[in-house]
């Protein structure tokens, strides 16, 4: 099976999870829109309802075009399960999220939520976090500076990389749903995730990182030679 297949088994797969009138989010990136479309298709096939919160605008437009119903944390505040992908299933799934720059809300979302199942293929599982660059968002008021003291934080915690601005296909800096920019840290292994994240999200400007520590509960993991498998906490 090509990544996009082991993609699509892992987010039918989690359909089970689903119960009727359940209060959903849903996460963003191409395994979370299959999810979206296999949850559409759920719905129109058993006539059933679920109130969806969507972690961007992107997969907010694909579930209302699969005729989800949208709704936001402000109208329900908590969550009975989120699905997800990951960029990187570290031990303990412990992940690191953000690849598609939705790493604020789907943290959001998943915090809200009794339970979050990940979703992905099987070149996400890794031995240890840090191979794929950590995404860390940050106001666009004085970037240059927060980036510093990130990259000073970093050495506290044994992590050396280069902190590059992410852009978009114009060049442009990329700018998140909620208008900050981010930072991709190529740091290549993590020794302690949890001192990291914890030390990062105080630094002032930084508004959140892609370390999901302790978020995860299950990940539903479809595999090259077409079998599926469930890892759990
Ligand atoms: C989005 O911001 C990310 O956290 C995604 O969940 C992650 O990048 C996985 O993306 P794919 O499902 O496209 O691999």
């Amino acid at each position: 099976m090509t990544a996009d297949e082991q993609k699509r088994v892992a987010a039918e797969a989690a359909l089970e999870h689903v119960k009727p009138g359940m209060k959903l989010g849903l996460g963003t990136g191409s395994t979370a829109a299959h999810f979206v479309k296999a949850l559409g298709a759920k719905a129109r096939r058993e006539a059933l309802d679920f109130l969806c919160v969507p972690t961007s605008q992107a997969t907010g437009a694909l579930a209302k075009e699969v005729g989800l119903t949208v709704t936001s944390l402000d109208e329900v505040p908590h969550l009975d399960l989120t699905i997800d992908g990951a960029d990187e299933i570290g031990p303990h799934l412990n992940l690191i999220k953000g690849g598609g720059g939705a790493l604020l809300r789907e943290k959001i979302v998943a915090f809200a939520s009794r339970q979050m199942i990940v979703i992905a293929d099987e070149s996400k599982v890794v031995p240890h976090l840090g191979n794929f660059p950590l995404p860390v968002e940050v106001v666009p008021f004085g970037a240059r500076a927060t980036g510093d003291r990130i990259l000073e934080a970093g050495k506290l915690y044994g992590c050396e990389g280069a902190l590059s601005l992410r852009t978009d296909e114009y060049d442009e800096p990329f700018l998140t749903d909620s208008n900050n920019l981010i930072f991709d840290w190529a740091l290549g292994e993590i020794p302690d995730p949890d001192g990291l994240g914890t030390y990062v999200s105080r630094l002032p400007g930084v508004v959140e990182h892609g370390l999901f520590l302790g978020l995860a509960h299950a990940a539903i993991i479809g595999r090259a030679d077409g079998t599926i498998e469930t890892l759990k906490r």
